[in-house]
């Protein structure tokens, strides 16, 4: 090329919660059953869906209107439904114009760190969702600034390092919180929530709160929306129905922006969210349509309790196979559909390895795990892969040097879910003995 075409930010674009289907599958090829703990897509684990909210949706795909664009900032009777969900709260009030439609939070997330300043800052959680961390090193073309969530404290956020990573840091504009959390499983106490609000009040700093999850929570825990505790600190929660309905995709996700008049820079910064997305039309019309006839049918609840249920259960089955295994660190699960795995420090070498009988199967493994800046919890992962099937993702590629691996609870079968514990808690013992 002439000159350079690569974007500043294009190194920081990483996903390895895809990539590794790439080996899954090539690992099936070569007859390996593959179990995929990976992706957090209920639907590709089995859910089926309800054929009342099938016939939801098959009535709307019946109107023509449900083919044609819909307003840029979305469906207005879609919006009016969830501006009245969120008032009547009683936390911070919202009009329907504060609500901003996107296809799937992915495209929100793209936006609202695209057009952010390049320069201004949004600080992380250490580890992280990847969708956010590497949208928001990419905006700056530079590392994610992070605060750390401890592992030996529920994964909660640490806000002694939260405040230093402010106060030390004047490009910080911005606090992301992602509540309940991919991929700790962690849900957020009151108490937490508030002391990050008012960090972002004392620094005059603006929130973006990720509750994609924010109704799948269990073990006995609550917690609360950001709308209930913002006060006056500008703020944008996201909210949508690829997890909660389940519909990954229909590419159906929402911004609701809090105190959006409040600060101007605040103000135009959302604006420009705004008129990023009108230059796109808008997101897709069907989801929106249907969105409040399934959120207000009598057995949404009914139909998502039996989820959270199943969730629950199986955040207690794989805590139950981790905790007593040496070397590992577990904390059980008490939201969304993950548990992160964090091995003690110094306990991954270089030269560990798991027993693969398939020739070509092991011989593949070796070759990719002796490349150079093959991370240690990678190692393990492929490994594992390799000799039993069972596909998680390295911890480390979330952001963190934390070394381990997050796997999903989305096994329906419990016998199976039981058994894909089992062998990892097998594995992580032969690995780390070998
Ligand atoms: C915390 C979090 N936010 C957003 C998303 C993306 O959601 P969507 O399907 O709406 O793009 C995910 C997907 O895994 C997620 O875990």
């Amino acid at each position: 090329m002439r000159t350079d075409i690569v974007h500043i930010g294009a190194g920081e674009l990483t996903y390895e919660i895809r990539n590794i289907v790439n080996l899954g599958e090539h690992l099936q090829k070569l007859g390996i059953k593959t179990y995929w703990e990976n992706i957090g897509d209920p639907v590709a684990k089995g859910e089926k869906i309800p054929q009342w909210m099938k016939d939801i949706v098959g009535d709307c795909v019946q109107d023509n209107s449900s083919y044609g664009y819909s307003p840029t900032r979305g469906v207005l009777a879609t919006r009016e439904y969830i501006a009245a969900q969120t008032n009547k709260r009683g936390g911070v009030q919202i009009t329907p114009n504060d609500i901003l439609f996107f296809n799937g939070l992915g495209d929100a997330i793209s936006k609202i760190f695209g057009f952010l300043k390049r320069t201004a800052r949004v600080v992380v959680p250490t580890p992280s969702y990847t969708t956010h961390s590497s949208a928001e090193a990419a905006h700056a073309g530079d590392r994610p600034v992070t605060y750390r969530l401890d592992p030996n404290n529920h994964w909660y956020p640490d806000l002694d390092d939260l405040e230093k990573r402010i106060k030390y840091n004047p490009a910080v504009s911005g606090i992301l919180i992602i509540n309940p959390d991919n991929p700790t499983g962690a849900v957020y106490p009151e108490s937490i929530l508030r002391g990050m609000v008012a960090l972002a009040k004392k620094y005059d700093l603006f929130i973006i709160c990720d509750e994609v999850y924010m109704n799948i929570v269990y073990n006995g825990q609550s917690t609360l929306p950001l709308s209930d505790i913002i006060g006056d600190v500008p703020a944008i929660a996201m909210r949508g129905l690829s997890k909660e309905m389940p519909w990954p995709g229909g590419r159906c996700g929402w911004i609701e922006v809090y105190n959006g008049h409040l600060d101007p820079l605040f103000e135009k910064y959302v604006n420009s969210i705004l008129n990023a997305k009108m230059m796109e039309v808008c997101s897709t019309t069907l989801p929106q349509i249907v969105l409040p006839k399934l959120l207000s049918h009598p057995e949404y609840d009914v139909y998502l309790q039996e989820r959270i249920d199943r969730y629950e259960r199986c955040s207690n089955i794989a805590y139950d196979c981790l905790k007593d295994v040496d070397g590992v660190m577990v904390n059980r699960s008490n939201g969304a559909f993950y548990m992160s795995v964090v091995f003690e420090e110094g306990r991954l070498t270089n030269n560990q390895t798991l027993a693969i009988e398939n020739v070509e199967v092991r011989e593949h493994i070796e070759g990719l795990v002796n490349q150079d800046g093959v991370s240690p919890d990678k190692r393990f992962v492929y490994y594992m892969l390799g000799a039993t099937g069972v596909c998680t993702v390295p911890l480390t590629s979330f952001a963190t040097d934390l070394q381990g691996f997050r796997s999903t609870l989305l096994e329906r079968d419990e016998e199976t879910f039981t058994k894909i514990f089992q062998i990892i808690a097998d594995s992580i013992k032969q690995y780390l003995a070998s």
